[in-house]
């Protein structure tokens, strides 16, 4: 099987200096340090060889697990926040036919979220449409404390208590938080609802390759055991490529040195928008992991052609402080070609026989062109398809690239203390038993 590429010639020649050679070094440095375990954050390296540890056994639990709730559910509602979320809907929505929400697909349950906001149209919404479906609830949540899905869940579970009651209700729940710790693991063990563990040395935004996104992904019918193939390949490729045949370092290595000469901001493009979310979980996966210590590359994100009609603008003529990377695609999954109009009065009949692929890549061509001569930096990575196993190469990819990006930083890439600072805030706002004096200081600020 290929490997996914990496292009960064249109990113090497602004270089204002020829000191990329020394990242050979500074890279595999980096690498040791996730291999040996001496670097920041070392009690988080639980996903650097997930992809083969993860064992047969919890495997095929999760597989008979989404079996059954596929069996036993029209709709499967998926709970949780950040990292709980973004992993699942990404390849979900990377790997489903993109009318398939609209259409009835018996034995094919639909897979929605919850717990990911705050809103309450949503959720008035959601139930509204659960209304007459048979529906399942899967609750994520690492700490089982996170106040947005534990909402979403009292919300939901009451729902299916009230309608199935409370014994049935029970085993269409599965809860995958810790082994021990946090509320959701209370209520799981006292309820008797079917579980998975996160392990401890996993962080939320690198939890996709664990039971937190793979069993919301075979319950939409994908094939896990392809995803974490694609993972594991890359993973066993990436730890014993040189340099030159590295993509994570080199990945690591050209941001870095972009971000060190005043690119501070990275843009995620595709030419397919069954890839927005990916990009929505790798903005959760670099912004987090190294947004911090007032350091980082602000991660973006665009979906070309479509934004090239409102962010193309301020990307060919804005501030230049922003470099592109371009997931490619090789090859679509159908096939359609520009058919003739004998009218012409359109003037595309240069296009007749043309797949529409073909104009979207030489958009992708002529896009590429235009923002390197608009001195945007572009780096290109291509996959052949999009299918389980390159989604997987590309997880683990990203996953091992924002690590080593994090240390050349000299940052700790697995933590987040700045999440925290506005859960005190709503928590004192909310009057939350425990923060008495921190709501005392707020509500004198508010007057
Ligand atoms: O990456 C992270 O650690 C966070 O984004 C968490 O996933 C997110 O805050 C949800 O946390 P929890 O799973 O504890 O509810």
């Amino acid at each position: 099987m290929k490997n996914l590429t990496i292009d960064i010639k249109n990113a090497l020649s602004f270089l204002k200096t020829d000191d990329f050679d020394k990242y050979k070094e500074l890279t595999k440095k980096a690498d040791s340090e996730l291999i040996n375990k001496t670097g920041k954050g070392n009690d988080f390296l639980g996903w650097y060889d997930l992809p083969e540890r993860i064992s047969l056994k919890e495997l095929s639990e999760i597989k008979d697990c989404a079996t059954d709730l596929r069996k036993k559910s029209d709709v499967i509602v998926v709970i949780g926040i950040g990292g709980s979320y973004l992993g699942a809907k990404a390849v979900i929505e990377a790997l489903s036919g993109q009318f398939d929400h609209l259409k009835q697909r018996p034995g094919n349950p639909l897979i929605l979220f919850a717990g990911q906001n705050l809103s309450e149209d949503y959720m008035v919404e959601l139930l509204e449409f659960l209304n007459d479906k048979k529906f399942s609830l899967i609750v994520i949540s690492k700490s089982g404390t996170t106040t947005e899905p534990a909402v979403a869940f009292r919300i939901l579970k009451q729902e299916l208590e009230a309608k199935i009651g409370k014994k049935d209700a029970s085993s269409r729940i599965i809860a995958i938080t810790d082994e021990s710790k946090g509320a959701l693991r209370s209520m799981a063990n006292q309820e008797g609802y079917k579980s998975f563990i996160i392990d401890d040395n996993i962080g939320g935004r690198y939890s996709v390759l664990s039971p937190v996104g793979l069993l919301p992904i075979a319950c939409a019918g994908f094939n896990i055991e392809e995803i974490l193939a694609g993972a594991r390949d890359y993973m066993n490729h990436s730890n014993s490529a040189a340099f030159n045949e590295n993509q994570v370092y080199q990945y690591a290595a050209i941001r870095h040195v972009l971000y060190n000469q005043n690119k501070t901001c990275e843009i995620l493009a595709n030419f397919d928008p069954r890839l927005n979310f990916l990009a929505e979980w790798w903005k959760q996966l670099y912004g987090e992991s190294e947004g911090k210590e007032n350091l980082g590359i602000f991660p973006a994100s665009v979906s070309f052609t479509t934004d090239l009609h409102s962010m193309g603008q301020y990307i060919q003529e804005g501030l230049r402080n922003i470099f592109e990377t371009v997931i490619s695609v090789e090859k679509p999954k159908y096939e359609l070609t520009v058919p003739k109009d004998e009218d012409n009065f359109d003037k595309l009949n240069f296009l007749v026989g043309k797949h529409l692929d073909y104009i979207n890549k030489m958009a992708e061509l002529g896009t590429m062109i235009a923002h390197v001569d608009g001195r945007v930096p572009n780096i290109k990575i291509t996959i052949p398809q999009i299918n389980e196993y390159y989604l997987g190469q590309l997880i683990y990819f990203f996953e091992k690239a924002c690590a080593i990006s994090g240390y050349l930083l000299g940052i700790n890439p697995f933590d987040q203390p700045g999440v925290e600072e506005y859960k005190r805030n709503m928590f004192a706002l909310l009057d939350k038993p425990g923060f008495e004096e921190e709501t005392k200081k707020i509500k004198d600020r508010l007057k």
